[in-house]
């Protein structure tokens, strides 16, 4: 039984991936089209396991956007190595809970060693709490309850057990161009987004440390700085040394947004990008993202495991501990049950080693310069941003055409790129995370976007 339904699966799997390539890369159907498809009353009875499959692959096809393609260059999203996505259905097969470890002995020891392997990649403390979260929205949540329980810890205040609503206040100072998910995340934990004070940053969105350290110099007391390293649009890092050196000097903790901007950690030629990254107190960053693995996964990392553990771990006395050194999974993430997501991680890095995940990150920066170099040749084109990274943002001659453009990118199926409001100018956003882009598919795309400027004048 098993064999035939996953076989099923297996065939719609392969199918579509060896075709992504080819596909219109935005979903072509309307939501009423993909209702009239997909809805429908409840079901009542059982079905044919196999026809469900088949169903499913059909009626959802029009309304699935090709991100896991060679030419999506929207938000930042990576697709998935091959080899990750068959541990991503071994995963599932084996149907893991992640919280303790008895609950799965082999994955309480990958998650160990997936682990020591990100931190010795991305050259962080060896000792550091990690945590396999749902993406960095979640690990910045994950880092910043373990900051908030650390900077109160120090001034007398257990807030695990006291709360938020009589503590001593706690001052969070981030730049400019902090993401909305770190803002987010802050509101979970007691923090009004007004209570953020911000400091300005510089044309490339990078927190100035000048703005920062006046403000630091400004009052004491439990601080927590949030920096980022890779900003969503420009891909710009914060001068993340100086800004530890500057905090530690205040006593703030310093949590490091890098969902996909860490990974420039791991190259030799970007690190200077994010020199002094790994004296900051905690990082939150994505594997769905750079590390091209099947959606989710992102990872909360904080180089003090005892406040990490402090502010996440829960007791009861049916959740089973065993020795110290067996992980409990559930201790370093705001979830307890959870699937296991250092299977796909685990597969990576043995299918690719180092040399193929840097390779990943090396190439798609290259391709992000030859995107932004094709395009720029043409009259009315602006790249807004330094290149440094992954991303690119462009301008075609003012605000209303750059909107046209975008609309008529995505209508036309070649590629797809979103929109965004950088320093008061709209611009088509390019990011470049996907492991399969080559330097055919930025050809392909750019012509595909001159075309449209072209037409619309
Ligand atoms: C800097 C930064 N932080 C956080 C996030 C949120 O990541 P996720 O949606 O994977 O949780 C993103 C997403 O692009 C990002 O670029």
């Amino acid at each position: 039984m098993h064999q035939r339904i996953l076989e099923a699966a297996q065939q719609i799997a392969a199918q579509y991936l060896d075709t992504v390539a080819s596909r219109h890369v935005s979903g072509t159907a309307t939501r009423a089209q993909l209702l009239k498809t997909l809805g429908g009353p409840l079901p009542t009875g059982a079905i044919d396991p196999v026809a469900v499959l088949n169903d499913l692959a059909r009626n959802a096809d029009p309304g699935i956007v090709a991100s896991a393609g060679p030419r999506y260059f929207g938000f930042v999203t990576g697709g998935s190595v091959p080899v990750t996505v068959g541990a991503d259905w071994i995963a599932s097969a084996w149907d893991q809970n992640g919280a303790f470890f008895v609950m799965s002995p082999a994955l309480g020891v990958l998650e160990d060693v997936v682990a020591g392997w990100i931190l010795e990649l991305l050259g962080l403390p060896r000792s550091s709490g990690v945590g396999f979260v749902t993406g960095a929205h979640m690990a910045n949540f994950t880092c910043f309850a373990a900051a908030r329980h650390e900077v109160l810890r120090r001034v007398g205040w257990n807030v695990e057990t006291h709360g938020l609503q009589r503590a001593p206040r706690v001052r969070v100072i981030a730049g400019a161009e902090v993401h909305v998910s770190a803002v987010g995340a802050l509101r979970y934990l007691g923090f009004g987004s007004e209570e953020i004070e911000i400091v300005p940053s510089d044309d490339q969105g990078r927190m100035r440390a000048d703005a920062l350290e006046a403000a630091l110099a400004k009052s004491t007391g439990p601080t927590i700085v949030s920096a980022q390293v890779g900003n969503v649009s420009s891909g710009a890092s914060d001068p993340i040394g100086e800004i530890v050196e500057s905090a530690h000097r205040h006593g703030a903790w310093v949590h490091v947004d890098g969902a996909f901007g860490l990974w420039a950690a791991a190259v030799p030629e970007l690190h200077s990008q994010v020199k002094g990254v790994e004296t900051a107190d905690s990082w939150a960053t994505d594997a769905h993202k750079w590390l091209n693995v099947p959606y989710d996964s992102g990872l909360a990392i904080v180089a003090d495991a005892a406040p990490h553990r402090a502010s996440m771990s829960l007791k009861a006395s049916y959740l089973q501990r065993g020795a110290d050194e067996e992980r409990i999974g559930t201790d370093w993430v705001p979830e307890s049950s959870r699937r296991a997501r250092a299977v796909p991680l685990y597969a990576l890095f043995r299918a690719l080693g180092r040399d193929g995940i840097i390779g990943i990150v090396r190439s798609n920066c290259a391709l992000a310069r030859r995107m932004a170099d094709r395009l720029s040749t043409a009259k009315g084109v602006t790249i807004l941003n330094a290149v440094v990274l992954n991303q690119v943002l462009v301008h075609f001659r003012d605000d209303e055409t750059t909107r046209r453009i975008i609309a008529a990118v995505q209508a036309e199926g070649t590629c797809w790129a979103g929109g965004a409001v950088w320093q008061g100018k709209q611009v088509m956003r390019i990011s470049v995370s996907n492991w399969s882009t080559t330097e055919a598919d930025i050809d392909r795309s750019a012509d595909a976007i001159l075309k449209c400027l072209k037409a619309s004048s």
